[in-house]
């Protein structure tokens, strides 16, 4: 059972279902557009007890966890409590995704490389400490804001600004009632996918999100509007050093901690001139990164669920196909704003070989016609021998979707085509 209704969700479905090992994948809750190739079954994923009773109810084998906001909220603890064997951290695991400023002071305990930072639940300290820094500064909320809370400020008045915003709990109500202040960090983002059991761990493919809604990477950010997988942006010995640097240290750190950290860590790295720093951790596969990294596994990912959920040592290797994925996010226009639903949602068949249609922000209208529902509707992801050749099927299925308002932007992987 894979909770969730995004476009990660229905990513992760598919590929547990080409498992030997699975009879039947259902989704919970789901969204009409998976619902036309796997079983959904309603729930509210933020109530631990029916995420127990639907599980139960329908003899689930193995529950994989897919957004933050569950997993925070301790899902994985209330199913193994109840004896189920469940994929994702447990509570305490997830506050690496859950409080920005917990894991601003694991990382400098651990001396893992991160941005200079403060953390601040008062005003007064809060204006005294940016008073010090250098422009740009960035202002997070430290609890969870749907990739939102994070403000990159030009100007004192403006950081003040969001501070008293944020602590007020004005912006992002709970979630903002403490801050970390940051240095901005100059360089390429990109993003590391861990399955992890304890110590042990299977690191993905190397990706880059799109997170500005507009092209060239402009405009105000997204949930991520396009990915790719893998990118040349990191070379083998640069992972090696990651692993040795960053990997290594945060997974005994967690172990020290008392954390027994099994499911997905999801570590976001800004490249810098003075190296790797760690931006963020979240604690879940990314979305839409999931789209990209999943289709190039060779080997079989549900075996490693599990492992990973029974806290088993992972295998040493794991087999990556020798291909690359590309996701074009189709939105709506006017998201990260406002935005248009209820929109029909056309396909026109056959589709590219080598593409697939991802179901994200949808919904059904009365006559049961699949509409938009949210501000990201689908992926279109492609999957070749090459960059371009994923970048091509992916385009090429954009062309083939129709709906009112669809947006999406034209130059995903514009930093992968410019390194030659
Ligand atoms: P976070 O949720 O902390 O990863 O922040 C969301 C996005 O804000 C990141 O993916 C970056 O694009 C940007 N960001 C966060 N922290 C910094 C920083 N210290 N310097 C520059 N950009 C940042
Ligand atoms: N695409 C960014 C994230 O999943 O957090």
């Amino acid at each position: 059972m894979v909770v969730g209704s995004g476009g990660r969700e229905h990513t992760l479905a598919k590929v547990c279902q080409g498992s030997p090992l699975v009879g039947e994948v259902v989704v919970a809750p789901g969204n009409p557009g998976i619902a036309q190739e796997f079983k959904t079954l309603k729930l509210e994923v933020e109530n631990n007890s029916l995420i127990v009773k639907v599980a139960q109810e329908n003899k689930v084998d193995l529950v994989v966890v897919g957004p933050e906001v569950p997993l925070c909220n301790g899902a994985v603890d209330a199913l193994q409590e109840a004896a189920i064997l469940a994929y994702g951290p447990n509570q305490a695991g997830a506050r690496l995704e859950g409080s920005k400023a917990y894991t601003k002071d694991f990382l400098s305990k651990y001396e893992i490389p991160t941005a200079d930072y403060g953390n601040f639940t008062q005003i007064e300290p809060a204006f005294e400490y940016l008073a010090a820094c250098n422009l740009p500064v960035v202002v997070k909320a430290s609890g969870l804001a749907a990739g939102k809370g994070v403000l990159i400020c030009q100007t004192k008045e403006e950081a003040e600004g969001a501070v008293k915003d944020m602590l007020s709990g004005g912006s992002f109500g709970d979630s903002g009632r403490e801050v970390v202040i940051e240095e901005f960090l100059d360089g390429e983002e990109t993003s590391l996918h861990l399955i992890c059991s304890g110590e042990s761990y299977v690191a993905m493919p190397m990706s880059q999100d799109h997170k500005k809604v507009g092209e060239g990477d402009t405009g105000l950010n997204t949930g991520g509007m396009g990915a790719y997988a893998p990118t040349k942006l990191v070379t083998e010995e640069m992972l090696a050093d990651y692993e040795k640097s960053i990997v290594g240290p945060t997974l005994a750190g967690l172990r020290n901690e008392g954390v027994d950290f099994r499911g997905t860590l999801y570590i976001g790295l800004m490249l810098t001139s003075k190296g790797p720093k760690v931006l963020e951790f979240n604690v879940r596969f990314g979305d839409p990164e999931t789209q990209v990294i999943l289709p190039l596994l060779a080997d079989d990912l549900v075996p490693l669920l599990l492992q990973s959920a029974r806290g088993q040592t992972l295998p040493e290797k794991v087999n990556f196909k020798d291909a690359s994925s590309m996701v074009v996010v189709l939105s709506s226009a006017g998201y990260p704003e406002s935005y248009p639903k209820g929109e029909v949602i056309s396909i026109a068949s056959p589709l590219p070989e080598g593409s697939e249609v991802i179901y994200a922000g949808v919904g059904k209208d009365e006559s049961g016609q699949i509409v938009s529902a949210g501000g990201r509707v689908l992926g279109a992801v492609g999957t070749g021998d090459s960059i371009e050749q994923a970048r091509e099927q992916a385009y090429a299925l954009c062309e083939q979707i129709e709906f009112k308002s669809k947006f999406y932007r034209n130059d995903i992987g514009h930093r992968e085509f410019s390194r030659g």
